[in-house]
């Protein structure tokens, strides 16, 4: 039980996904391809040419043409807000155009509809890993500055249309993991063995820019919105309590902790100065960048949490595991999810406290979650999964929520990864489930899409009903 009064009144409980991993219809109502019609297996296997028909997001869960059924399920959740993206191609097929496709606009404009409906809040991440397939093919992704003016247009014609209706704004997913992903993260077409320090610290500068034009776009086009940037978190602890492990371990936290301090304080600090120095890097920044860097900071930090890694300076210690798009150095002191991440409630704690005391900005937490198997059982005639499991991961990480609550961390809400089953994002596979909603669809592209509640789909919903009261310590 937490106390009554720890989440407080507003507090935004909901579930987040992103259109590429539900969506499908991916050449439907004009849409354009994007990076992942290339991507069928996530990151783990380089681009193909085209689409192919192994792909799974390409019918996805079918949410195009489900979601008014879906989203009056995360209403009968209770659901505060449901954080969603754009499909960036879908609204611009190519990327480059003038005109926005029609079609795209209206598609979400009925997903809104059907928010409004329920009394859910849209949360809306402007561009999740989708890039506009041409933009990478043509232009080699965000290396190139020109995607910072057509990511500004995308971004100005969405707040010109549900301006209005959308109050909550996230520029780029996890803009950190662009070091990592290069492809999925930054629709970089070069391979990222082959791409130099320079152009990926570039592609950074310039997301880093298009971001701060599209909170001076919203700020004009949509005076009520509130813009956050979205941060992969990944508290870094030291492997041993040497000084040069906790060095080592403060080099690489900095390494996610720079885009916050450039988001919220408008301008790069010292230590990432010198470590492009240090990497030989030289970056085109112009004077009209520093400026717009510096007037556009954002309103709330947004950030994904799934594990902590550890760090060391000793080469002979480091036995890296697997991680969230990035991984890191294994912590012998947690256990591990099926897919090999480690599991640390406390460690989302830690990083509420750290970017509070940090940032002094409100915090949204917009992902977070067990990628597990779920089996499909018939219990009094309906099926249903038993995932105890999932209800022990998000109940422990929201007791240490209600810890930073308490700590006296401002925390505007949480929208657990794929509130529906959905395609995973690294590995491309309907297998790792998340959602209090299964979807039954298989890895090799079988099933009926029909909609099941599983346990954590009332147990999440007596959370929500009760303000966090019914949660176990
Ligand atoms: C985050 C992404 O990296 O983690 C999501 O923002 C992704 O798109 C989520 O799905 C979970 O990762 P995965 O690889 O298990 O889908």
């Amino acid at each position: 039980m937490t106390d009554s009064t720890t989440f407080p009144a507003d507090f935004l409980w909901g579930g987040a996904t992103a259109a590429n991993q539900i969506e499908g219809a991916y050449n439907e109502g004009g849409k354009g391809l994007s990076i992942q019609d290339v991507m069928p297996q996530g990151i783990t296997t380089p681009r193909t040419d085209g689409p192919t028909d192994d792909n799974l997001k390409q019918v996805a869960i079918d949410f195009y043409h489900r979601y008014a059924e879906d989203i009056a399920l995360f209403a009968e959740m209770g659901f505060k807000t449901f954080r969603f993206s754009i499909a960036w191609s879908r609204i611009f097929p190519l990327g480059d155009e003038a005109e926005p496709n029609e079609e795209g606009l209206a598609f979400y404009e009925r997903v809104l509809d059907e928010c409004e409906k329920h009394g859910i809040e849209p949360l809306v991440t402007i561009s999740h890993y989708e890039t506009p397939l041409h933009l990478t093919d043509t232009y080699d992704g965000w290396v190139n500055r020109e995607l910072i003016g057509f990511y500004e247009h995308y971004a100005r014609v969405l707040f010109a249309r549900y301006g209005a209706r959308v109050k909550y704004w996230l520029t780029f997913n996890e803009i950190n993991s662009v070091l990592h992903a290069p492809l999925l993260s930054g629709g970089i077409n070069t391979p990222k063995d082959q791409l130099t320090k320079t152009d990926l610290y570039q592609a950074v500068h310039n997301e880093l820019v298009a971001s701060a034009l599209a909170t001076r776009a919203a700020r004009e086009l949509a005076p009520n919105a509130q813009v956050g940037c979205m941060i992969l978190a990944m508290p870094v602890y030291p492997l041993s309590p040497s000084p040069d492990d906790m060095m080592a371990s403060l080099t690489t936290e900095r390494t996610n902790l720079a885009f916050g301090d450039i988001h919220v304080r408008g301008e790069y600090p010292g230590y990432y100065l010198r470590s492009l120095r240090d990497q030989g890097v030289d970056l085109v920044i112009t004077d009209d960048d520093r400026a717009v860097l510096k007037e556009n900071t954002v309103d709330f930090v947004s950030l994904s949490y799934y594990v902590s890694v550890a760090e060391t300076a000793d080469e002979s210690q480091r036995v890296v595991g697997k991680g969230n798009i990035m991984g890191g150095v294994r912590n012998p002191t947690l256990k591990e999810s099926e897919w090999g991440w480690q599991i640390d409630p406390v460690g989302l704690r830690i990083v509420l406290n750290q970017f509070w005391d940090r940032w002094q900005k409100p915090l949204f937490i917009v992902e977070n979650g067990l990628g597990a198997k779920d089996e499909l059982v018939e219990i009094d005639g309906r099926k249903t999964v038993i995932d105890d499991y999932r209800i022990a991961y998000l109940n422990d990480h929201l007791v240490q929520v209600g810890e930073a609550l308490t700590d006296g961390v401002e925390v505007m809400g949480f929208t657990p990864w794929g509130c529906i089953d959905l395609v995973s994002a690294s590995t491309a596979q309907m297998s790792k489930r998340y959602g209090f909603i299964y979807v039954d669809r298989y890895d090799d592209g079988s099933g009926t899409l029909d909609r099941y509640k599983k346990k954590s789909f009332d147990w999440y919903a007596e959370v929500i009903e009760s303000n966090g009261a019914s949660l176990t310590r």
